[in-house]
């Protein structure tokens, strides 16, 4: 019998999603921040996240629309440059605008994020989930950070230590001297 009409035929499954580029040679990473100032948690991050990519680039976002942060952008870069001159493909840098156009201009295809809690999960996936609808070929990769610094923010960090509280073990020690340092300028000043 002839047939009426034609059934559509469906096209291949890979032909019906989004085509992305192919994997770069080399994967460039950004793990971008405030680091008001940096953690353990944080570097926890970066030490994991350097194992796994070719080039992990730290940024720091220079212009806060929050708080007005502790630390300089200066100050910042240079307490991330202390602390993670041990590992040989990680840079630090720092921007303003978008963090999607900050990856592209340094070829980056991964924005690495840390997850603390459960907690973090919607306010991370309303970001990844923006970015990629900016840059589609930009992929945000979720780590979780040692279970150790689960509890750890850069916000607790200074207000324990801003109340006489030991935040002895989570941040580098150098960052500590800094906390230290930048809360007597403070006392002295009356702040
Ligand atoms: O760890 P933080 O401090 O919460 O980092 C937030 C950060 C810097 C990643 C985010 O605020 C950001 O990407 N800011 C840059 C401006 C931008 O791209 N906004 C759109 C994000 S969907």
């Amino acid at each position: 019998m002839k047939r009426l009409f034609r059934i559509p035929r469906r096209p291949p499954v890979f032909a019906r999603i989004i085509r992305l580029p192919r994997k770069p040679p080399i994967v460039v990473a950004i793990y971008a921040g405030s680091f008001d100032p940096i953690t353990n948690g944080h570097l926890d991050l970066i030490q994991r996240g350097s194992r796994m990519f070719d080039k992990l680039i730290v940024s720091i976002l220079r212009n806060e629309t929050k708080d007005p942060p502790l630390f300089s952008s200066e100050e910042r870069m240079e307490m991330l440059r202390e602390v993670v001159g041990g590992y040989s493909n990680v840079g630090v840098d720092s921007f303003d605008g978008l963090l999607v156009d900050h990856a592209a201009a340094h070829s980056a295809t991964v924005l690495l994020r840390g997850i603390r809690a459960i907690s973090d999960y919607e306010y991370e996936l309303q970001m990844a989930l923006m970015n990629r609808r900016l840059r589609p070929e930009i992929e945000t990769v979720f780590m979780m950070a040692n279970e150790a610094y689960s509890f750890i923010s850069s916000r607790l960090v200074k207000e324990v230590f801003g109340l006489g509280g030991s935040i002895k073990g989570l941040v580098p020690p150098a960052v500590e001297t800094r906390l230290r340092l930048r809360l007597s300028t403070k006392k002295q000043r009356g702040a």
